[in-house]
């Protein structure tokens, strides 16, 4: 009998389809479907498995027989051990027409609803250095690659600052150029590998919980306005401040430099003081003339000229006169609701994550925009009838939840107070169609338009107009 591991080689199998989570899928003689990683629909390969599941294997690429026509020449050096975009290898209208369908196939299959004709994927303008944020982390043995490994060339263990390895909390991958955000990101990463290494500042040992250097955040806005943020181990104010007088230096235009000491085993900022060393302690972002306030700890969409597009067709969606009562669920620093609310009688946002809120107030203060008000709390909480007694029976909702979807009490909520229209904005269309098929029942599915922020990679945002039955 064939153990799980077991190791099966398939010969000339044609790749068949893009699937979720980025990998591709082909099918086995035995008729179960196969998971390969950096393969494209149209190759035809053999492949060789390292895992056996009931209904499916997950293999890998050993040979390839012929190449798809989709494919095309990765730009970046870093593609295949890098994970963050597992589809540069293949074309950016098959990489929507893949995201399309990936939507489609999620509102069929699970959400079982009847669906209009949907609206053109619509996809980034931008195809590379569109993000505005990116978080690199230091190790003080950087990630050798199989290519590296199998080279003739003496492999030293030094220091690295990029990413971590597809599940691997501790294996970090040296990055010399990322092709997700725009300059001065690339020259800053190497810039401060190249001094801290200079100056026998050590990278962190994550297994060891060891070193001085951390993590480093680089955060840009389309205003020109630049954040650095350094995220230490341990205190050594003079080579703190060796590093941070560097960086003022080397790039005088920094908005804002900051860091934050964290002896934490983790190395998330969220429960940490961020300290501001130059500066100001946010950066600002604008959209349509409206400014957002974006420090170290803030969410703001990370494509934020698609963000842009992704506003309009919810707005557009949501057909507003002026005349309406708006709730936008899940509202994160409040950028849906001041963007809609000169179309709209009142706006009321609701979020979670109390910095948030009190982001999304400074910003609609900012903004002069007096009809937005905005409540923290755990949505299935605070959503309830009380709160609509409170502030009013909306007429329209939008809903942008996190990939989970929206809880079944507030599904449950929604179609109890019954707006005539509802607008949701998904990131991950599979919890989506769970949550339409809840509210197939007292709503028709008139809209439905993909939305690509993150070209490169298999994520797709989905918004969907759902009108009263
Ligand atoms: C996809 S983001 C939407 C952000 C916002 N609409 C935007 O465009 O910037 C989802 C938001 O839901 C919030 N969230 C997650 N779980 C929540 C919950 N149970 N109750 C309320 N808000 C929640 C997150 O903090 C996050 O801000």
């Amino acid at each position: 009998m064939r153990k799980k591991t077991d190791k099966i080689v398939f010969e000339n199998v044609e790749v068949l389809d893009a699937g979720a989570k980025g990998v591709s899928v082909a099918k086995a003689p035995d008729g179960k479907v196969i998971f390969i990683p950096n393969v494209v629909p149209g190759d035809v390969i053999d492949i060789q498995t390292f895992k056996k599941r009931k209904a499916y294997y997950e293999g890998k690429a050993i040979a390839f027989h012929k190449l798809s026509e989709d494919r095309i020449e990765p730009i970046c050096e870093h593609f295949g051990a890098c994970g963050g975009c597992k589809w540069q290898n293949m074309n950016y209208d098959k990489q929507l027409f893949y995201k399309n369908q990936e939507v489609y196939n999620n509102l069929k299959r699970i959400g079982k609803i009847e669906l209009p004709e949907f609206e053109p994927i619509l996809g980034s303008k931008e195809q590379f250095f569109y993000r505005n944020k990116m978080e690199f982390s230091f190790s003080n043995a950087r990630w050798l690659t199989d290519d590296e490994i199998k080279s003739d060339a003496e492999l030293v263990r030094e220091n690295g600052l990029g990413f971590h390895i597809p599940k691997m909390w501790d294996k970090i991958l040296d990055i010399k150029k990322c092709f997700l955000q725009p300059d001065p990101s690339n020259e800053i990463r190497n810039a401060i590998r190249e001094f801290a290494t200079a100056n026998n500042m050590e990278f962190f040992n994550p297994r060891e919980q060891s070193g001085f250097l951390r993590t480093l955040m680089i955060r840009t806005a389309s205003t020109g306005e630049l954040m650095i943020v350094i995220q230490f181990f341990k205190e050594d104010v003079a080579k703190r401040e060796l590093l941070l007088n560097f960086l003022l230096e080397k790039f005088p235009n920094v908005t804002s430099l900051q860091y934050l000491i964290n002896g934490k085993a983790n190395d998330t900022i969220y429960d940490q003081e961020v300290i501001c060393y130059h500066g100001r302690d946010h950066i600002i972002e604008e959209m349509e003339g409206l400014k957002f306030s974006i420090n170290a700890k803030s969410f703001y969409q990370t494509n934020p000229e698609q963000a842009y597009e992704l506003y309009k067709i919810t707005r557009d969606f949501a057909g507003l006169t002026g005349e309406e009562l708006v709730y936008d669920l899940y509202t994160g620093t409040g950028t849906i609701a001041q963007f809609v609310a000169k179309k709209a009688k009142k706006v009321i946002g609701v979020e979670a994550v109390p910095e948030a809120i009190a982001d999304a107030k400074i910003n609609a203060e900012r903004n002069n925009i007096t009809n937005c008000d905005f409540f923290v709390g755990d949505m299935k909480n605070v959503f309830n009838d009380e709160f609509i007694a409170q502030h009013g029976q909306p007429d329209i909702i939008i809903t942008d939840p996190p990939r989970d979807g929206m809880h079944k009490d507030v599904v449950e909520q929604i179609l109890k107070i019954a707006p005539k229209r509802v607008v949701y904005v998904s990131c991950n269309s599979a919890t989506q169609a769970r949550d339409l098929a809840l509210m197939d029942e007292m709503y028709k599915v008139i809209r439905v338009r993909p939305v690509d922020m993150f070209p490169q990679t298999h994520h797709v945002e989905n918004v969907v107009l759902l009108e009263k039955k």
